[in-house]
């Protein structure tokens, strides 16, 4: 065993524990957080599928049973449980940076990151499967427009933005690392 190696530096989240990808649905923040957290030798946590676990039924099914408030209750229930516990890489859906709360408990605990991504991008992505209940009750260019409009200046106020949809995964994991870095110096 070699005593001498280097230790592994700590994630460069400026003493911040948890990092936060928002975006819309289709941005990529499940794929780039999976690569990002084993980039950053964190944990990675997806909060849809935390709540997932939590409810024990489908994102799908607890819009259909409870409605969108309930499922906006478990998911900031299931956010601010994760927030502020061990440092990961949180992955959260499209609408929890909506929340006063959980934007709150994001800015006082996590480096946030917007994976800001065009329409197109977003339409191509999601056209791929039909499990997101927002975007199963009429045209999916015209509700994703809408929640363009409505969201992107809130998820402009994330610490970081990176665009989405340019870039290979590899080469957005990259960014955010090196955006991350700056904000260490
Ligand atoms: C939602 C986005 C979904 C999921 C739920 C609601 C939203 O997550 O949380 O369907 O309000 O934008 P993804 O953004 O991971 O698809």
């Amino acid at each position: 065993m070699d005593n001498q190696s280097p230790k592994k530096s700590p994630a460069p989240t400026g003493g911040k524990s948890t990092i936060v990808l928002v975006g819309l649905m289709g941005a990529g923040k499940s794929a780039i957080g999976r690569r990002l957290a084993k980039h950053l030798s964190l944990k990675f946590i997806d909060s849809d599928e935390e709540i997932e676990k939590a409810a024990g039924i489908s994102i799908g099914d607890i819009f259909e049973i409870y409605g969108e408030d309930e499922f906006r209750a478990v998911e900031r229930r299931v956010i601010l449980r994760i927030i502020g516990q061990n440092q990961c890489v949180l992955a959260t859906g499209g609408g929890a940076f909506m929340d006063d709360e959980i934007r709150d408990a994001i800015k006082a605990n996590a480096v946030s990151v917007w994976l800001n991504a065009e329409l197109d991008t977003l339409l191509e992505r999601t056209s791929r499967r039909d499990h997101r209940p927002l975007l199963n009750t009429g045209e999916p260019a015209e509700i994703l427009q809408k929640l363009i409009d409505i969201r992107y200046p809130v998820y402009a106020t994330a610490d970081i933005t990176i665009k989405s949809g340019e870039h290979t995964l590899d080469k957005m994991v990259l960014k955010i690392a090196d955006a991350l870095e700056g904000r260490k110096n």
